[in-house]
């Protein structure tokens, strides 16, 4: 089997409109890294029954999710995008892995225990386990390299071990040591009304993120009305990183602007956040809104989307069987 030595997966749930952060942490990047790599993306639908999804709106967001892949500008002819509950191979693996990994590693995900909260007893296995399931996604491919954002990386290092754990108890070296690639200015971007909190899709505060299905004046009037202190903004990074809310929006300007927050900071260094929040308004509706019209577009060529789903779905096969098939072998299972 042909190891590669530049390839990437990476996932993206449809479990609710894509935000900022998503785009930011995530599919920016991926659209970068399409020229460099190898890539696999795929949208991930059993991640998202972690927690209830409306049967209905699943089908509708996962072919949204497609969308915004390819409205990014990511090029659906070069790179494989498909969707994880067409790939049985995903869960099977998953299986193998939730026998490898132990009850103490997953113990320690900070993100089970934020989405538990205090009813732990309820949820549901799943989302206990879904670390597990995420390094089959990654492994099946034999990927060396997983875009994501910040929140992913104790999830990464998950799927580290979990490797080297496989890697060392077959006494083998099929699986590659998957290296994140955590990129950009905005590795965590954060609610638009608490700049100690992840920007996510389960805030119940629609003002604390900016979706990418907004529309321009939507989209100003989030940041016009986004949280700041009374402060002008700073004059420097290490006065801005004592400023959570300040600190979040120069950094979104920067990402959208592709250059670094110093570099922002220098050019809005003791000014009013009303002139700033309004040349934030328009850069990231100017960059936003072509966007999301061009998914609006997608989404009514059902057909088209369709047909790429259906490809992606042959490629990421013919990739991910052939490493099942290697490693029921390694394990010692019989031959299908
Ligand atoms: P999810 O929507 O949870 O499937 O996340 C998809 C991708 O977006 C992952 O790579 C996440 O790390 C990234 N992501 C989600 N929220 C944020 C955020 N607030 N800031 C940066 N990246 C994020
Ligand atoms: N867990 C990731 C998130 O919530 C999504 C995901 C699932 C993923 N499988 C993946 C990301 C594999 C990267 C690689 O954001």
């Amino acid at each position: 089997m042909e190891k590669p030595n530049k390839r990437i997966l990476s996932g993206v749930q449809p479990s609710g409109d894509l935000h900022l952060g998503n785009y930011l942490g995530a599919i920016k990047n991926f659209v970068s890294l399409q020229h460099e790599y190898e890539c696999f993306f795929c949208v991930v639908d059993l991640h998202a029954i972690t927690v209830w999804q409306d049967p209905a709106m699943l089908a509708q967001k996962t072919r949204e999710v497609t969308a915004a892949f390819i409205a990014s500008g990511i090029d659906p002819d070069k790179n494989t995008l498909f969707v994880q509950s067409q790939v049985p191979q995903h869960s099977q693996l998953a299986w193998i892995f939730s026998c490898i990994a132990r009850m103490g590693w997953l113990n320690r995900m900070t993100q089970f225990k934020d989405k538990a909260g205090k009813n732990s007893e309820n949820v549901s296995v799943g989302l206990y386990s879904y670390p597990t399931l995420m390094a089959a996604d990654i492994l099946i491919y034999l990927a060396t390299h997983v875009p994501v954002g910040e929140d992913q990386k104790q999830h990464l290092e998950l799927t580290r071990d979990i490797a080297q754990k496989f890697n060392n108890d077959f006494k083998n070296d099929l699986f590659p040591i998957p290296e994140p690639l955590i990129l950009g200015e905005a590795k965590r971007v954060m609610s638009l009304r608490d700049g100690t909190k992840k920007m996510s899709k389960s805030d119940p505060s629609d003002y604390s993120r900016i979706m990418l299905s907004d529309s321009k004046e939507n989209i100003i009037q989030k940041i016009k009305k986004a949280k700041t202190d009374p402060l002008p903004l700073p004059e420097n990074l290490e006065d801005a990183k004592k400023r959570p809310e300040a600190m979040n929006l120069l950094t979104i300007f920067a990402a959208l602007s592709n250059t670094d927050a110093e570099k922002v900071i220098l050019d809005y260094a003791g000014k009013d956040f009303s002139k700033f929040k309004n040349d934030l308004g328009d850069l990231a509706s100017s960059k936003l809104s072509p966007i999301s019209s061009e998914m609006s577009k997608l989404m009514n060529d059902k057909n088209f989307l369709d047909s790429i789903i259906n490809s992606g779905k042959e490629k990421a096969i013919s990739v991910a069987d052939p490493v099942l098939k290697k490693v029921n072998e390694i394990i010692g299972f019989l031959s299908r």
